[in-house]
């Protein structure tokens, strides 16, 4: 079976305590996670699958602890060969335009280096959702057999 890395982008906590559920869920059906609260152009490169679980901060920006490796990625362009990935955002609809800005990126980004969407970004609003990993863990369920095979 396919092993899942998740890219965990976050600020406050709740897009990392999401990505924790995700894969202790997906875990307990034993399936291979790991989330990477770090990650090196090699972990995105070497991944089987991928999910980025993120947060958008500032006005549509990426984590700070995900902004060097998305830069890297955008610069040194490796390619992803149809690597299938999911891109699950938290944000909050009262920003307006740049509602899930840091998603909706990351989503283009790996389209462009030829990832496989398995789905289109899934948009979290924290206007509306107090249990954010509860959303995010049931949209991956609903993608995990393309995400996973
Ligand atoms: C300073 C700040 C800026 C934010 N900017 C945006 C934004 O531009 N777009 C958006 O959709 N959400 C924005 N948010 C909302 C967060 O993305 C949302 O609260 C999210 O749940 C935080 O998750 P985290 O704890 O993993 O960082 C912002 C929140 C803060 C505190």
């Amino acid at each position: 079976m396919t092993a899942l890395t998740i890219l965990a982008g976050s600020v406050y906590g709740n897009a990392q305590h999401a990505a924790d559920t995700v894969a202790s869920a997906l875990g307990e059906d034993g399936i291979d996670c790991t989330v990477l609260s770090d990650p090196q152009v090699s972990d995105v490169e070497e991944a089987e699958a991928l999910l980025v679980i993120t947060s958008t901060t500032g006005q549509g920006d990426i984590p700070p602890n995900l902004e060097l490796v998305f830069a890297e990625l955008r610069e040194q362009f490796p390619l992803l060969n149809r690597k299938p990935f999911a891109v699950a955002a938290l944000g909050d609809s009262s920003y307006g335009d740049t509602y899930c800005g840091a998603g909706v990126q990351w989503h283009e980004l790996l389209t462009e280096l030829q990832g496989k969407p398995v789905a289109d970004v899934c948009k979290v609003d924290a206007m509306e959702s107090l249990e954010p990993e509860k959303d995010v863990t049931a949209f991956v369920t609903s993608v995990k057999d393309e995400l996973i095979s």
